[in-house]
């Protein structure tokens, strides 16, 4: 116990040394998310990365949220607290591939739009990037005249064309942690709890959304569950977002929302980053997430549109 009081003190003192400020997802474990100056999901944490006038961001999260920090901030330092936290759906869109679609389908003329979970390098190749906050909107603003190539999050997208109407073509990628979801896991608890709502992630697949009573973002669950008139509440997401949400929500029954193997579902990815970690990062400004310049300002521009039309 005083060891990890220990270390929380040498985070917070480094962090002040360094003048950083620790961004962090709903999915870090609460240790990293209860040293957070801002908490919350992609699209609030791009907003914050971009607002910052910090010398120093560390990012706790993947990889894919770092560099979106770095790409709206490149004179500083960025850091995470484990380099190999990476994500399924960024792997399931290598940029060579993508561009290479892009190319054997030059005369469809797509309008491509990125899901944030990509890297860098794809993430130049696209006109809009969007987050699961606001994927509709920024759907709803794409030009009506051109076809729609949305990558990588087929389940994301599908949804997406579910609430909008609008035609997509979808690349097949998925969130391995989200299709672990199934609608008989999720029929299983709602039995347990026959009273409680369901509020799921868009990630998850379409037998499991139409189980859901609301599908929405991790920061968008925070005021559904705040706001919901009952107390039990099934949460068919990453573990993580049981600390944030119990915090938040104190008088609601949270329940997470189990797999046909576990009671609940973690992203090894999120769960790489550890106090330890976060320590060793603010010390040593390493590992730093850097960029070629030429992807990072070709990524700029659709992270930037994101941002202008989700306001
Ligand atoms: P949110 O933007 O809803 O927090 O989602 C991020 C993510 O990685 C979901 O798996
Ligand atoms: Fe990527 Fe899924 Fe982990 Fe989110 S939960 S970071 S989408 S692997």
């Amino acid at each position: 116990m005083q060891a990890s009081l220990d270390l929380k003190e040498e985070i917070l003192a480094l962090k002040k040394s360094r003048n950083a400020v620790i961004l962090v997802h709903n999915y870090q474990t609460g240790d990293i998310q209860d040293l957070g100056d801002y908490v919350g999901d992609s699209l609030g944490l791009a907003y914050q990365a971009k607002e910052t006038d910090a010398d120093v961001i560390v990012f706790c999260g993947v990889h894919f949220m770092a560099e979106t920090a770095k790409i709206v901030n490149p004179e500083k330092i960025v850091v995470l607290p484990d380099k190999d936290a990476g994500c399924s759906l960024e792997q399931s869109c290598p940029a060579p591939q993508l561009e290479a679609f892009l190319k054997e389908n030059a005369d469809k003329n797509y309008y491509v739009i990125a899901y944030i979970n990509c890297s860098g390098a794809v993430k130049a190749l696209c006109d809009v990037i969007c987050t699961s906050g606001n994927a509709v909107k920024i759907v709803n603003q794409a030009p009506a005249d051109r076809p729609i190539l949305f990558v990588p999050d087929e389940n994301l997208g599908a949804w997406v064309m579910e609430q909008t109407g609008r035609k997509m073509d979808l690349w097949k990628g998925n969130c391995y942690v989200h299709v672990e979801f199934t609608r008989d896991s999720i029929h299983a608890i709602k039995a347990e709890f026959p009273d409680a709502l369901v509020v799921a992630h868009p990630e998850c697949t379409q037998a499991v959304r139409l189980l859901a009573d609301e599908v929405c973002s991790t920061e968008k669950m925070v005021t559904y569950v705040k706001n919901a008139p009952v107390k039990n509440i099934i949460v068919v997401t990453e573990s993580g977002m049981l600390h944030r949400l119990r915090k938040e929500a104190p008088d609601k029954n949270l329940i997470a929302g189990p797999t046909d193997r576990c009671a609940c579902a973690d992203c090894r990815y999120m769960k790489m980053n550890t106090l330890e970690k976060l320590r060793d990062c603010l010390e040593n400004l390493e590992p730093r997430v850097e960029m070629d310049e030429s992807i990072r300002k070709r990524a700029e521009a659709p992270l930037l549109r994101m941002l202008e039309q989700s306001k």
